[in-house]
């Protein structure tokens, strides 16, 4: 493996073999120590970011190297300097690149460009970092994913699209509740839908909440207006009022059900205070889980390019 972009870059057995080393990291926090000693990880940050910039800097710290944080001001990307020159100059000095960007052929031009591995910290259309941590998150709960059913209610957008690749590389059936107009992007859904029946799981569209959560033993959302699109914000609160996560929608699910968000979380908006709160929600676990998997990540792919 050389860039991790998208979930599907790592194959069904590569992104096994990762949550099985990530829940070694979890029981063992010195696994891997010196492993990274005397390099660096450089992060490329277009975007703000709490969980995923301390968590890989964190992890290069635990694996014996050190973490450069490059803030938007820092690199003005595409504006003082385009994403070859800026790819190209850190593979001089670095042992690999995670980089959030707004649109994601930037991350792609990265990958493309860097001679050190690229890994994708949210871009538009993808967020598989964060899904590698809500599978980890699932398993440790459930004791597996194959057959598990998951719900994600809310808007179609990078955390839902990496979410489905998860779930259906590793069997897991996703019941999708977004309003019409917000469904998750087209091509990756079709894709999204023959990857799970090959897979022996499911991916099907709801209008209504409800019928999505009925039952399911996962409940997921995360904001209804992503980072870059806080200007449509009022109108989005709107159309997605029915799409909440509360206790009425709670009810409906397993009684083993357990609340998914990939934080942050806008209480009273995407889910409320009381749910996410309460005794069903394991958000914390999860933003925890991020550091584990990330390491578990970085151990797979530093090294591993040109
Ligand atoms: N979930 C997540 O990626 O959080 P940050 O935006 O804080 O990194
Ligand atoms: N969909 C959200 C996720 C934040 C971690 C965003 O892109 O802003």
């Amino acid at each position: 493996m050389r860039d991790l972009l998208r979930v599907t870059d790592l194959s069904p057995d590569e992104l096994a073999s990762c949550l099985r080393l990530a829940a070694r990291c979890k029981r063992s926090p010195t696994l891997g120590r010196g492993i990274f000693a005397d390099k660096a990880l450089a992060l490329v940050f277009q975007k703000p970011s709490v969980r995923t910039r301390v968590s890989f800097e964190v992890a290069a710290v635990q694996l014996g190297g050190t973490a450069i944080y490059l803030g938007p001001d820092d690199i003005q990307l595409n504006h003082r300097e385009p994403v070859q020159d800026v790819a190209r100059t850190l593979s001089r000095y670095v042992g690999g690149i995670v980089v959030r960007t707004f649109g994601h052929e930037d991350a792609e031009a990265f990958a493309q460009w860097a001679s050190v591995p690229v890994i994708n910290g949210l871009s538009a259309l993808h967020h598989p970092c964060q899904a590698v941590a809500d599978a980890l998150t699932i398993h440790e709960r459930f004791g597996r994913l194959r057959g598990v059913t998951v719900a994600y209610v809310g808007d179609g957008n990078n955390v839902l699209h990496s979410l489905m690749e998860v779930c259906g590389m590793l069997g897991a059936h996703l019941r999708v509740a977004t309003p019409p107009r917000y469904r998750p992007d087209r091509a990756l859904w079709t894709e999204g839908v023959a990857r799970a029946k090959r897979h022996g799981a499911t991916l099907v569209w709801y209008d209504d909440p409800r019928d999505a959560a009925r039952g399911a033993q996962v409940l997921y959302t995360d904001v209804w207006a992503s980072m870059g699109q806080e200007h449509e914000r009022a109108v989005r609160v709107k159309i997605f009022r029915p799409f909440q996560i509360n206790a009425g929608l709670l009810k409906l699910a397993a009684r083993d059900v357990i609340v998914l968000h990939c934080l942050p979380a806008h209480r009273g908006e995407e889910v409320t205070g009381e749910v996410v709160e309460g005794p069903r929600s394991v958000v914390f676990d999860q933003a925890e889980n991020r550091l584990h998997a990330q390491k578990a990540l970085l151990m797979m792919v530093l090294g591993a390019k040109r």
